[in-house]
């Protein structure tokens, strides 16, 4: 009997945390390193969420909250849907986490089965596999080439799928290319997705990371097409909406 659940021999270990290793051992060994492996950003959390943290903690706003998340925050974020998609969506469809990830890994345990095939592009931020595998699902990747800017082909997710099909996670802007899903592309495969059951999730974590003016609608590019199996996941600090957990509750601090 092994000491850990057999689901640990599933995983990887991070080649994220590695890199990071990497850099630090060799900064201590006097190296000039420029670290791109874990990412955050490069200024303080800002003032004003910093100061709406401190006077929720001294208003005593440390207790349980519903589990899925606070209502005032659940009904801003549908306002903000609204606002900035076009997208209605109603507060009870609004689940809150503690970050993209457990918004990811929530996903995995909810709605992938052992043998289950998720599609997903490359490359990938190595978290997205990962969780898949986690639960026992397969991540079936679709390759991405550097010759044209990293693309995803709706052609090449579409052909990727198999009767064993239980989703497809979408991240966009890409981590680690940056790369921009087109939303012709993800109606198209929302489209396919749509006649054969299959979930769409798409990773925005990094969409307020965007510089250019382009078309980036992707919560309507799907939701028109695919409302009954959709889901998005957005992370948290990068987007400066700021989240933090306190005592497993969750309280917005920053909007
Ligand atoms: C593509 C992608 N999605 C989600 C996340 C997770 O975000 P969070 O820090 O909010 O858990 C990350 C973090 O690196 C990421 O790169």
């Amino acid at each position: 009997m092994g000491m850990f659940a057999d689901r640990m021999s599933q995983v990887s270990v991070s080649a994220t945390l590695k890199v990071a290793a990497e850099a630090e051992r060799l900064r201590r060994a006097g190296h000039s390193v420029v670290d791109f492996s874990a990412g955050e950003p490069d200024f303080p959390t800002p003032e004003h969420v910093k100061a709406a943290g401190k006077a929720a903690i001294d208003a005593n706003f440390t207790r349980y909250t519903a589990a899925a998340g606070i209502p005032e925050l659940r009904e801003a974020i549908c306002a903000r849907y609204k606002r900035d998609y076009g997208v209605d969506i109603t507060a009870a469809e609004v689940l809150l986490t503690v970050g993209g990830k457990q918004a990811l890994f929530n996903t995995a345990l909810a709605l992938f089965n052992p043998g289950d095939e998720v599609i997903t592009h490359a490359p990938y931020w190595p978290t997205i596999p990962e969780q898949v595998k986690l639960v026992g699902a397969i991540p079936v990747i679709v390759p991405t080439s550097s010759t044209d800017g990293f693309r995803v082909s709706a052609e090449a997710v579409i052909a990727a799928i198999t009767p064993k099909t239980k989703a497809i996670i979408l991240n966009s802007p890409g981590n680690p290319t940056g790369a921009l899903i087109d939303e012709p592309v993800v109606a198209a495969i929302a489209e396919e997705a749509a006649r054969r059951d299959i979930w769409v999730v798409v990773d925005l974590c990094y969409e307020q990371l965007i510089y250019e003016k382009v078309p980036h609608n992707l919560p309507k590019a799907l939701f028109d097409r695919h409302r009954a199996r959709s889901l998005l996941a957005r992370a948290t600090a990068r987007a400066h909406l700021t989240l933090c957990a306190l005592r497993s509750s969750r309280l917005i601090v920053g909007l």
